[in-house]
């Protein structure tokens, strides 16, 4: 039995959208190719609301945090650590023999502005990382005001993970000032793994220039040069993940960006709501993700036992990550689930648990 899946990526792939995979194949230096890649482009750049370059790269989002790194530092990085992935960008950034300094909070915990503006008043640094979703605490960091910061100078890029808010969570990555936006295709895109996308400011580009030790697969310039001389990608493309991707952004437009922005906070509400009247948000308080819930486990229930049950009826939830594992459960909202389908999960964990 498929279990449907209410954990923070893979998420639920429509039917549909898991059919548009399954084409006849297409030489990725075809027309046809050409025509699919430059129109996912497009679609992106429109639902997104900019014109920054835009690359989907066959790869997970992970790939695309080291390229903003390899693109965007040769020296000295800040990277804001309070959880999981934030805690990677740092790893990242030293594992490509960069200078990184960290902002290390404890997890739930989120950055704040003035924490940056210090460290920024401090050293010249070249790029800030932030986590936007922080997925293994449940955490949204308030970019906003990071970006307000950010502002005051403006020789500092800003890379930004979003690999599990994009698409489901308002980033107006252009008025940001975002530089290296990252996110992956199977989270709020609601799409199967295996491609990344970047979306990369002119202000990026223009420092990727002199900066050494970029690599190959994940140069920035290389993939711009290629697309704007073919409308391609240097390497062989997953091909019929992108026929898929292409499917969703058109229904992604059909729904329209503000009512998927108002359906995931519904759904965030909603569990949010109940956790905190059965149990407890891991989360600081105020800084709650509108895609990913982190429920801290004051009953001490076995989380495991109770994804068993929820197995047997077609529903799976998220373990705590990592070090946070039975102490806190995950239930994601993201993607193309409806409100209906997180109350019927919530319904299955209210009854196994005599809630
Ligand atoms: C916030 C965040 N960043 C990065 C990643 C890594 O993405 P990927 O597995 O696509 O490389 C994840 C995956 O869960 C994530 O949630």
């Amino acid at each position: 039995m498929h279990k449907k899946l209410f954990i923070p990526g893979p998420t639920e792939v429509r039917d549909d959208i898991l059919n548009a995979q399954a084409q006849p194949m297409i030489g990725h230096r075809m027309k046809a190719f050409t025509a699919l890649y430059t129109g996912i482009v497009s679609k992106l750049q429109e639902l997104l609301q900019t014109k920054n370059f835009v690359t989907v790269l066959t790869a997970s989002g992970t790939a695309l945090m080291e390229a903003a790194i390899r693109n965007c530092v040769s020296k000295d990085v800040l990277c804001c650590t309070y959880g999981a992935f934030s805690e990677r960008w740092l790893k990242i950034a030293k594992a490509c023999d960069r200078n990184a300094d960290a902002i290390a909070l404890d997890w739930g915990k989120v950055v704040k502005p003035e924490m940056i503006e210090e460290k920024l008043k401090a050293k010249k640094y070249e790029a800030v990382t932030v986590v936007q979703n922080e997925t293994s605490t449940g955490t949204r960091a308030p970019i906003e005001e990071i970006a307000e910061v950010m502002k005051k100078y403006p020789d500092v890029l800003l890379l930004v993970d979003t690999v599990s808010s994009l698409m489901g969570d308002k980033i107006e990555i252009e008025k940001l000032g975002i530089d290296v936006c990252v996110s992956s295709s199977q989270k709020c895109f609601a799409l199967p793994p295996g491609l990344a996308v970047g979306i990369v400011s002119d202000k990026a580009l223009k420092k990727a220039e002199n900066v050494p030790g970029k690599g190959h697969y994940l140069n920035l310039l290389d993939l711009k040069a290629y697309f704007d001389k073919k409308g391609q990608t240097p390497t062989t493309p997953a091909i019929s993940l992108m026929w898929a991707m292409d499917k969703q952004l058109e229904k992604i437009k059909a729904e329209g960006m503000d009512n998927r922005y108002k359906r995931h906070l519904e759904m965030a509400h909603y569990v949010q709501d109940w956790a905190k009247k059965h149990f407890d948000l891991y989360t600081e308080a105020g800084y709650e993700s509108v895609t990913v819930t982190c429920i801290n486990n004051t009953k001490g229930i076995s989380v495991a036992d109770l994804n068993t049950e929820l197995g047997k009826r077609g529903y799976a939830i998220s373990n705590g990550y990592g070090k946070i594992k039975e102490q806190t459960f995950r239930i994601a909202h993201m993607g193309d689930l409806t409100l209906d389908e997180v109350k019927e999960v919530i319904k299955n964990i209210d009854d196994i648990l005599k809630l």
